[in-house]
């Protein structure tokens, strides 16, 4: 397993919002946690790239305590969030920000440029915009960008919050294609969405996360298919 969390909790003060929650990532899979709005899903991946910590529970990823990585080494050790929202830097050019990404600002030019084309290969409409400013692009672009730069760090485990999130359709079935294809190169992804049919179906297993506690888990075809999970979360009963 590449990544094992084992009874985990998370408060802010005296706000549970992790009650003890236990899951495992597998080298290469897309596994995807599912659950309302403050489920507790963008405070769990916060727990994994370092910007929270765990009152209690362990995480081991690559058979170490994760407690042993200090937050800011996680991404050199191939931890990689993209953070809800998107966060990208608005005044920087679409290189700019996607050279923020690379973890170390002494890799070698050749690398660079290979990550480079990495990413235009994923996302040609970057490439056309190469020089404009990251706020002047469209939301769906946006989170292209959010994701390329992510992928400048080369991620073993890429952290997804909603990338969906705010996209028109065009674009939310573009993320989605284009998640399958960072799968295939080999990086490892924990997927979290409110946008569940979708996240379920490129999935191989899943978790529902409900304030705080894992309430299901399954293949993402199970639950897909799972009446409950169709009810609370596909908007339509079984
Ligand atoms: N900085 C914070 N301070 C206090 N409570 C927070 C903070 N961030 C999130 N929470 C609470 O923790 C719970 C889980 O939030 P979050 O992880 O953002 O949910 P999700 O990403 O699933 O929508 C919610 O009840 C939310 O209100
Ligand atoms: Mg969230």
């Amino acid at each position: 397993m590449l990544l094992e969390i084992d009874n985990v909790h998370v408060s802010y003060g005296k706000i549970k919002a992790i009650k003890g929650i236990s899951l495992k990532v597998g080298s290469g899979e897309i596994v995807t946690l599912v659950g309302a709005n403050g489920a507790g899903k963008t405070t769990l991946l916060k727990t994994i790239s370092g910007i929270l910590q765990p009152a209690s529970g362990n995480i081991n990823y690559q058979g170490k305590p994760l407690s042993d990585i200090k937050p800011f080494e996680r991404v050199s050790e191939g931890i990689c969030q993209a953070p809800e929202g998107r966060g990208i830097f608005p005044g920087m050019t679409v290189l700019e920000n996607l050279e923020m990404g690379k973890f170390s600002r002494i890799a070698a030019k050749s690398e660079n440029e290979q990550d480079l084309n990495m990413v235009f290969d994923l996302f040609p409409r970057l490439k056309e915009r190469i020089s404009q400013f990251g706020g002047t692009l469209s939301g769906g672009e946006q989170q292209m960008l959010a994701i390329g730069r992510a992928l400048m760090s080369r991620p073993r485990l890429l952290l997804l919050d909603e990338p969906s999130m705010g996209l028109a359709p065009k674009f939310i079935a573009q993320i989605f294609e284009i998640i399958q294809e960072i799968k295939k190169q080999e990086v490892t992804i924990l997927l979290v969405e409110q946008n569940a049919a979708k996240a379920l179906s490129i999935a191989d297993r899943a978790y529902v996360l409900e304030t705080g506690l894992i309430t299901m888990e399954g293949t993402g075809k199970e639950l897909l298919n799972d009446p409950k999970v169709r009810q609370a979360y596909l908007g339509h009963g079984a």
